[in-house]
């Protein structure tokens, strides 16, 4: 049975590896011109990250989703501790590259490498951690969930949605959005078209 509940989560996967795929074009173009990034902008995308995918995308699986599909089935119980395990580390890890980025602003080259390096796990690890939901986890939701969870998951995750799968920000957000768009290839947002491009390419 199709969901909001699932769309909405696919979407904000796709927009969250927009982000992700950005920050390391970003980094890519700059290691290889011998430049430094415009640190307010990769501070502007980490903190994006940390706010909207890591706080409340993995929050409403890891308390709602999750939840309902252990009542359901046996099925799968061992991935779903994997999965909520990554929520926590992903947490932990964002945070770290967020320290790492400052280390990098405030001490110049010999930071560079560490936080590139970071970077590049950060990514593969949310790509895997989003490839295997959308393989494993969402299948298994629609085979054994019922109508009544999906009413329920459709309430909530329709309650708080990433502005950058196309909704609109709240009031507090709409600065940070607006800089944020402006970076992101399309279709998730309106950055420079090289930009596009080298995205389409990876
Ligand atoms: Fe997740
Ligand atoms: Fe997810």
């Amino acid at each position: 049975m199709a969901s909001l509940t699932i769309r909405i989560i696919r979407e904000e996967h796709a927009a969250l590896a927009a982000m992700l795929r950005s920050i390391l074009l970003l980094i890519e173009q700059h290691r290889r011109e011998a430049t430094q990034p415009d640190f307010g902008t990769l501070r502007a995308m980490l903190f994006y990250v940390d706010e909207f995918p890591e706080q409340r995308h993995h929050r409403k699986e890891s308390a709602l989703l999750f939840p309902k599909l252990r009542a359901r089935t046996p099925l799968s119980r061992d991935l779903l501790d994997k999965l909520d395990e990554d929520h926590a580390r992903g947490e932990h890890l964002i945070r770290e590259l967020e320290h790492l980025l400052l280390g990098f602003e405030m001490l110049g080259e010999v930071r560079r490498d560490a936080f590139e390096r970071a970077a590049q796990r950060y990514v593969d690890f949310y790509l895997n951690h989003m490839a295997l939901e959308e393989r494993e986890i969402l299948p298994l939701a629609e085979r054994v969930l019922t109508a009544r969870d999906w009413a329920d998951l459709d309430d909530a995750f329709a309650a708080n949605r990433d502005p950058l799968a196309g909704h609109d920000p709240q009031p507090d957000y709409r600065a940070l959005f607006t800089r944020i768009v402006g970076i992101v290839p399309a279709p998730i947002g309106l950055g420079p078209a090289g930009v596009g491009a080298a995205h389409q390419l990876s």
